[in-house]
């Protein structure tokens, strides 16, 4: 058994490829779109209702009869800190008075909610083959009846301590995410995400010291967005990649034209840390409420709750064509990615990855 198959038999699948899921620009599209190309579609649902959940997951059912991966959030809502917010409102009054925006008016966010009993009875229902999770797992009552459907459970580790702690409560893979990954770190085992961000690992020294750490497949994620992120990535011994902004420059990626045309530019120092948009540390290209704001800001309220004030302002600047109060999440090789057809990427990634390895043996 090659390195690769570890995955891939696994998991049934013919490309040691997982397209990241991506709460916002994930769409069934994309998801089928990568599944059918043989590798592992997924479908995010932490921005998705119950209901948005059943529609989106009838329609992968009803278009690929292949293996898919349904994500989730686990982290643990906040308590609710009404000071906070309205602190979090003030700093952020500057931009509503500058928008022409009502700081009064009631705010119906796009919220992230944790894995519970509603979405647990969904994957019941629709018995997905991988279910996977971000900032941890859920509670043992709700993954022991996520495994009784006899899906394959994936979590995001951030260091070798979190991966062995995910492998001893019932992972059957561990994706290594490294600093360098788009969107929000998965680290679960620190108190303070925001603290351990200094120390956070770079994808090139975390795969491998997790792949050492467990006995499962490692899934390599973070900074990988052509065929040599792929080869490097095996080299250091992960059975598969996941791969998320490249797949941002996808048609059928739902992406603002504003967020498109910044990951075309981007340049390899254009992204940031910032907790400004959730809450929590999130790799995103700096723009303006980045830098006016954050990256890092103490004024934030706890995840989710950071991005309820900043719905309205995201909103109305959208409308007039801008993103500067966009989350523009990609990772730090998101400008290597090639706009095409996310099928035809797929496949041109492990191919062109299996020639760069032909040519080192
Ligand atoms: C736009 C965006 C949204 C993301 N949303 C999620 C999510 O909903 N669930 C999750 O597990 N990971 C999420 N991630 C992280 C990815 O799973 C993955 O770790 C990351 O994309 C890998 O780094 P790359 O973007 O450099 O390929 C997101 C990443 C991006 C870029």
């Amino acid at each position: 058994m090659t390195i690769a198959s570890r995955f891939t038999s696994l998991a049934h699948i013919e490309l040691p490829l997982l397209l990241a899921p991506m709460a916002g620009p994930g769409t069934p599209e994309l998801c089928i779109a990568v599944s059918e190309a043989g590798g592992l579609g997924s479908l995010p649902c932490a921005m998705l209702s119950a209901a948005a959940i059943e529609r989106d997951l009838g329609i992968i059912r009803q278009r690929t009869p292949r293996p898919v991966n349904v994500n989730f959030f686990c982290h643990r809502a906040p308590e609710p800190d009404a000071a906070r917010d309205a602190q979090w409102k003030a700093r952020l009054s500057p931009y509503y008075a500058e928008l022409g925006l009502d700081p009064d008016a009631p705010i119906h966010a796009a919220e992230r909610r944790p894995f519970d009993d509603a979405t647990c009875r969904l994957v019941e229902h629709f018995a997905p083959e991988v279910v996977s999770f971000h900032f941890g797992l859920p509670e043992p009552a709700l993954l022991a009846r996520v495994k009784a459907t006899g899906a394959l459970v994936l979590s995001s580790a951030t260091t070798a301590a979190e991966a062995r702690w995910l492998e001893a409560n019932g992972c059957d893979a561990i994706i290594a995410q490294g600093f360098e990954a788009g969107g929000h770190r998965g680290m679960f085992l620190d108190g303070d995400p925001i603290a351990a961000l200094a120390t956070q690992v770079g994808t090139l020294a975390l795969v491998p010291q997790v792949v050492d750490a467990v006995k499962v497949p490692v899934i390599a994620a973070g900074g990988i967005s052509d065929a040599r992120g792929i080869a490097a990535a095996f080299a250091l011994g992960a059975s598969a990649v996941q791969v998320g902004s490249a797949y941002l420059h996808c048609p059928e990626a739902k992406v603002h034209a504003g967020h498109r045309e910044a990951l075309r530019n981007a340049a390899a120092d254009a992204t940031a840390v910032t907790n400004v948009y959730s809450g929590r540390p999130a790799r995103g290209i700096v723009n303006r409420m980045m830098r006016e704001v954050g990256p890092i800001s103490s004024d934030a309220p706890a995840f989710p709750n950071a991005a309820t004030a900043s719905g309205p302002l995201r909103a109305t600047a959208e409308a007039a064509g801008s993103v500067d109060f966009t989350p523009l999440w990609a990772g730090q090789a998101a400008g290597l990615g090639r706009a095409m057809p996310a099928g035809e990427l797929t496949r041109t990634l492990i191919e062109d990855a299996r020639e760069i390895i032909r040519q080192l043996a």
